[in-house]
């Protein structure tokens, strides 16, 4: 992203409402962020198509809404508290910590050239250490090491756990899919680029039991749907491409993994907003062993039991937001307005807020018309009311939180009941009976 997109985009988000940083009147919490008003619509309506194109469009995946605290046997079982860790280094005189493979750092980690590249001094950087990323803490009121208990890393455990609970629930047959949108947590030694990497998180993780030997057929399969599932919310296709995992990168859990990336641009570049996983039997298998309880599944027509295998896929809301909004940002010149204005070219379905309602001028009876009118169309979806400021302001003002439409009460509508809807992108203005706009923007709305 370059230096001034992301600068602009954080300005942006903080004053119109979209994100703030956590804590801000205490200086701040490292790389924690808060959703403003717009934000969490923006965020829940992404989360919303997840979860219909995902679960209610689908027969063969259930919902599923597990909790973030498990038992701390799980995360031995998963492989996490023994693998789930990344290198990490300090620098003797700065006592800052980095990645050992932080791309600023020079030199071999606790060789005499190793550089640090906070306060650059040379040899003061030790060796590199295993670091494990999950979040501890105490479960009760004791803090003793049996009372450890985790914040998850991942919310696809939760979904190992309850694999049979859901399965005889509901009776799916193999191959199914459990789904789940929920917190994740990760102690990440260098978080930041504003909220692509941070120790809050959420994820939209779907994990796939599939028949043992058809599992690179759905890995396939799960690769290419959740490419046109990226493609379907306005990314651009050029910005948008696969990065197969090759297999010294691949996850202890995995048999196969491919990233979707994004380009955000600048020093960031093309980077992961979504990871397809071929898990295989690891994770179901290992459970079974540390639980003692068995985790098979009874196949009775074919008379055949067996523990399936995992195809996952794990996408990120923080950053899906995130590329929404670099995807989105443009600043445009306007023909005959010496001030340009600056948009959100959000898909109408995701955009927070759905339409802007104006009158033209505060007398006239135009204000009263217009509340009743917001008050009709709020019915349906957000709207935003605005009597203050010239006209232009008051578009320019949602152009740039991405509302895609405009609907203006002016002397005409005092006569024949009409009023204008203004188009965020092409600036055309329709001229609409006021009975019909709602039903006029809730068509633009399905996607
Ligand atoms: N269950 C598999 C799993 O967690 P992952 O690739 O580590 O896989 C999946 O994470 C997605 O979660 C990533 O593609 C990313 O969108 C999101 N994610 C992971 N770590 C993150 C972080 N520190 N901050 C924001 N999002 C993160």
């Amino acid at each position: 992203m370059s230096a001034d997109v992301l600068e602009n985009l954080v300005s942006l988000a903080k004053r119109r409402g979209f994100v703030y940083q956590s804590s801000e009147i205490y200086g701040g919490a490292a790389s924690v962020w808060d959703y403003g008003p717009l934000g969490v619509e923006l965020k829940r309506n992404l989360q919303d198509r997840w979860w219909r194109d995902m679960v209610r469009l689908r027969d063969d995946i259930e919902g599923l809404d597990s909790a973030i605290l498990m038992h701390p046997k799980v995360w031995e079982a998963s492989g996490h508290v023994s693998g789930f860790v990344d290198p990490l280094v300090e620098c003797k005189n700065c006592k800052r910590r980095f990645r050992a493979d932080e791309p600023a750092l020079k030199g071999e980690p606790g060789s005499p050239q190793a550089q640090c590249p906070a306060c650059g001094m040379k040899g003061t950087i030790g060796e590199a250490r295993q670091f494990n990323l999950m979040f501890k803490t105490f479960m009760g009121p004791v803090e003793e090491s049996a009372a450890v208990v985790y914040l998850r890393p991942e919310t696809a455990q939760g979904t190992y756990v309850n694999f049979l609970n859901v399965q005889q629930a509901t009776r799916q047959k193999v191959p199914f899919g459990i789904a789940q949108i929920g917190k994740a947590f990760r102690n990440e030694i260098t978080p930041g680029n504003f909220i692509f990497r941070t120790r809050e998180f959420e994820q939209m993780e779907m994990q796939f039991f599939v028949e043992p030997g058809t599992d690179m057929d759905w890995f396939q399969k799960w690769r290419a749907w959740r490419m046109e599932w990226h493609l379907g919310l306005g990314l651009a296709r050029d910005r948008l491409k696969f990065y197969d995992q090759a297999k010294e990168e691949l996850a202890h859990y995995a048999r196969a993994a491919t990233d979707i990336h994004f380009d955000f641009g600048g020093s960031l570049g093309f980077a992961e907003i979504e990871g397809v996983h071929n898990r295989g039997d690891f994770d179901l298998t290992q459970h079974q062993t540390v639980s003692g309880k068995r985790l098979e599944y009874v196949d009775q027509p074919n008379n055949k039991r067996y523990i399936p295998y995992i195809v996952e896929t794990a996408c990120g809301p923080n950053r899906t937001l995130l590329a929404l909004l670099v995807n989105g940002y443009a600043e445009e010149k306007v023909e005959g307005e010496e001030e340009g204005r600056t948009l959100l070219r959000l898909q109408p379905a995701l955009a927070p807020i759905k339409a802007g309602v104006f009158p033209l001028v505060k007398k006239d009876g135009m204000p009263e018309f217009a509340t009743k009118l917001a008050a009709e169309m709020r019915q349906r979806f957000p709207v935003f009311y605005d009597e203050s400021g010239a006209i232009g302001r008051r578009y320019r003002r949602q152009d740039e939180v991405g509302t895609p439409f405009c609907v203006t009460i002016d002397g005409q509508t005092l006569q024949d009941s009409t009023v204008t809807i203004r188009d965020r992108d092409t600036l055309k203005q329709d001229r609409v009976a006021a009975d019909r706009v709602t039903d006029w923007i809730t068509e633009k709305l399905s996607s």
